[in-house]
Formats: C-alpha cells, structure tokens, sequence
C-alpha cells in the first residue's frame, strides 16, 4: 500500500486488517514450569479420560504416549498426543514431527490440518519433503555448503544441487528425539532432546537442543527452543509444518488469504540462495502487509517466482525489536508474523515468533508423488509452510542478524502457532 509507514512501537494496531497486532513478553506466554531448566513440573500429565461431549475436549489437559513402530536403524519410536480444549496435536519423536493437528472449524467440525505420512517410514524416506519435521542445525540453504567461522572453514555434505538445505542429508529431521512430558492440567507439553555430536554432518560443535510443544486451552502452540554449544558454532532452528487449513487432503492452499508483517524480503538467485539484497516488498507478488489470496499472484510473470516456482523465500519481518538473538536474558519479544486465514473452513492461524523471519513456502515441490495421512495423494500447493527463522545462508551474509553460538550462551527461540475459528 503506497505511502503506508509502518506502526511505532507503542501502536497497538500495526498488522493492517482483521486483527490487532500482539506483542509480549516471551515469560507470559509459556505456562509456569514449561521453561526448559526450570525446576517446576516435571512430571507427566497422562491423563487420558474419555472426551466430554460433542468431541471436544474440555477436561484436563492429557499428554500420552503409545509405540509407533521403528526408525530404519531398529530405534523404537513414540507417538505422543497432546490434548487441550479443542486442539489434539500427535507428535512423532523420529524428527519431532507433528504428525497430525485437529481443531475445529467455524461450524464446530473437527479436522487435521496437517499434512503427513501414516508412518514411520514415510519420514524416514527421501521423498519427504520435511512434512512437520524439526529441522536443524541449520534451517534452509548453506550456499556451497560451506562457511567460515573464527577463521576456520567448514564444508558440508550438499543436499540440494550445490547447496545444503535444512541441515544436511541427515538432518534433526532424521532422529530420533528423546520425549519426557512436562505437562500439567492446564497445559499439555512434551519436551524433546537432542544431542548432536561434534562434526555432525559438518557442523563444528556438540550441540544440545531441547524443544517443547506445549499446547494450552486457547488452541495455541507453542514451540519453544534451546540449544547451547561446546564450540563455536552456528544454529537456526525451526519447525516445518505444512498447513492446509480447509483440511489435510482436501486440495490447494491458493484461496488461504495470508498476511505477513513485512516491508521486505530476501530475492534469491537461481539456487534459492539470497543475493544478500533487503529488497522492499511494495509493488511486487511479495507484498501480503494486506490479506491476499495465496492464488492471486502466484502465476505472475516474475524472476523470484520463476526461480522458486511459486513461493518459496523469507520475508524480514517487521519487529519492534532488532530480530537479534537476546539469549536467556528474557528480553526476545514474540511479535505477530503473520495471518493465514481460510474463508471456506472459517479457521485462522495466527503467527508470533521471537525471530527476525519468515519462509513462506508455497508447497511448489509436491509432485503427485506422496500419499498423506488422509489416504489422498498430495499436489503442488496442497499445503504450505510458515517457517520461522534467521535468514538463510546467515554464515555467508555478513549483513543479516548473526546465527553463530558460543560456549556459554543459550540459543533461545519461540513461536506460537494459535488457531481460531
Ligand atoms: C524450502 C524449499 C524446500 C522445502 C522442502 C522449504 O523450507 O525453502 O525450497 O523445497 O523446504 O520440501
């Protein structure tokens, strides 16, 4: 929108549209005791009473487990599920997938809007394009696979072209993560740890993660990170949820509206590595600072579209803060992101994150090929995903928020995913 500035801090209001914009201290959103290093409620929430009528779930909040077969190397996995209000969330410890989501629609009927595989061995497969994984160490593409860190380079294994893309061809989202509950009544979570050795998949380091889901009585989840380091390194993690809101398996996302808080984005070039350029996103299909059909532009004759065959680039989003990694000192904000609302179902999904971007990924690899949870194949664009991270290729661009850790700090990140009808 010409002329359009954007909001001062204080503002309430600077998501155009529908709804007020929400900021917040990052403590206020997580429920007391889910703080990883916390001392509080540790133990397991595992009740699993029958629903209270009309399929929605109105006790307490319950976060259970059963054995969901094995990983390739033999590694049993779990399946948990956490339940809360009206939102049922399963959680896969191999990669830390969110293997399904349901929640209500506007006419109160209940669906996964999620997409996924029916078992282990479809994430465990090539083929997978990240279907609600954990990804790490290092979200989206490493040019060249390479990078530089106190003078010292590293080389990764590439995974796409020239590239390494989403941590390497071993990725977070090729683990298993070992799942202790740290729910209560009012809360359900699961905490998920990794360690991740020195020289995984070139990585310099041993890196400790530990994320939580924890899904609260207002159809919110919140994803919560940590990792710490034993050398320096670098880290950007993030979640690789695909959301069809009308409904997993019930066709494209190009009549979802989407809003993204952004002025700006990163172009790439013809590997989907950023140019380095903070390009705006005025007059461009890249421009959602107003609800618009996903549809509307996606077949525009333009260079960055070409390149990413739809939508597949991270916007910098507008925050109140500068987007730097505060650490554990309580200061990261969770700013709203963005707004994907589906007119047809009634259901909204609302973005916060404490991090300086955002990938919107428009589906456009799904070729036929897959078949989801739901028993229907999927095709391009029949889901999308809204990944919240540091800009890709970060070790590369001097000129992007740092993504390095050190001996001594904590990476910190949260976002929350909230659903509305
Ligand atoms: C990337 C896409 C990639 C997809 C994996 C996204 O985060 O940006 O380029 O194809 O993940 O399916």
């Amino acid at each position: 929108m010409p002329g359009r500035v954007p909001l001062p801090s204080s503002h309430p209001a600077a998501m155009a549209g529908r709804r007020r914009r929400r900021s917040w201290p990052l403590v206020a959103a997580l429920s007391t005791g889910l703080l990883v290093g916390s001392a509080a409620a540790p133990a397991a929430a595992t009740d699993d009473r029958p629903d209270r009528g009309g399929g929605h779930h109105r006790g307490q909040a319950s976060t259970t487990v059963e054995p969901f077969g094995t990983a390739p190397d033999g590694t049993p996995v779990e399946r948990w599920t956490l339940r809360n209000g009206d939102m049922t969330v399963r959680v896969l410890t191999y990669g830390g997938v969110i293997q399904t989501l349901e929640v209500p629609d506007a006419h109160g009927q209940v669906e996964n809007v999620v997409l996924g595989f029916p078992d282990v061995a479809g994430y465990a497969s090539d083929a997978d394009p990240y279907f609600g994984s954990l990804i790490g160490r290092y979200g989206n593409r490493i040019a060249g696979g390479e990078f530089e860190l106190d003078g010292e380079r590293y080389q990764l294994p590439l995974n796409d072209g020239p590239n390494t893309l989403h941590g390497g061809p071993e990725g977070f989202d090729d683990r298993v993560w070992t799942a202790t509950p740290v729910g209560d009544r009012r809360t359900a979570a699961l905490q998920l740890q990794l360690v991740s050795p020195d020289g995984d998949q070139g990585f310099p380091g041993t890196l400790t993660t530990t994320v939580t889901y924890s899904v609260d009585r207002q159809e919110r989840l919140t994803v919560h990170y940590e990792a710490s380091t034993d050398a320096p390194t670098v880290v950007n993690l993030t979640q690789h949820t695909y959301w069809n809101l009308g409904g997993e398996g019930s066709g494209t996302i190009y009549d979802h509206e989407l809003e993204i808080d952004a002025d700006a984005y990163t172009p790439v070039d013809e590997t989907l590595i950023p140019t380095g350029e903070i390009a705006p996103v005025e007059g461009t299909p890249f421009d959602f600072r107003d609800p618009t059909a996903i549809g509307a532009r996606i077949r525009v004759a333009d260079q960055q579209l070409l390149y990413g065959q739809g939508y597949d680039h991270n916007w910098v989003l507008n925050r109140d803060d500068d987007g730097a990694r505060e650490g554990s000192d309580g200061e990261d904000e969770l700013e709203e992101a963005a707004e994907l609302h589906d007119p047809e179902s009634g259901r909204t999904l609302t973005v916060s994150t404490t991090e300086p971007g955002l990938q919107f990924y428009s589906g456009n690899f799904l070729d036929g090929t897959l078949v989801g949870t739901g028993g229907s194949v999927y095709r391009q664009s029949d889901g999308l995903a809204l990944e919240t991270q540091h800009f890709p290729d970060s070790p590369n661009q001097p000129g992007f928020p740092s993504t390095e850790l050190r001996p001594g700090e904590v990476y910190e990140s949260t976002t929350v995913f909230e659903l509305d009808n």
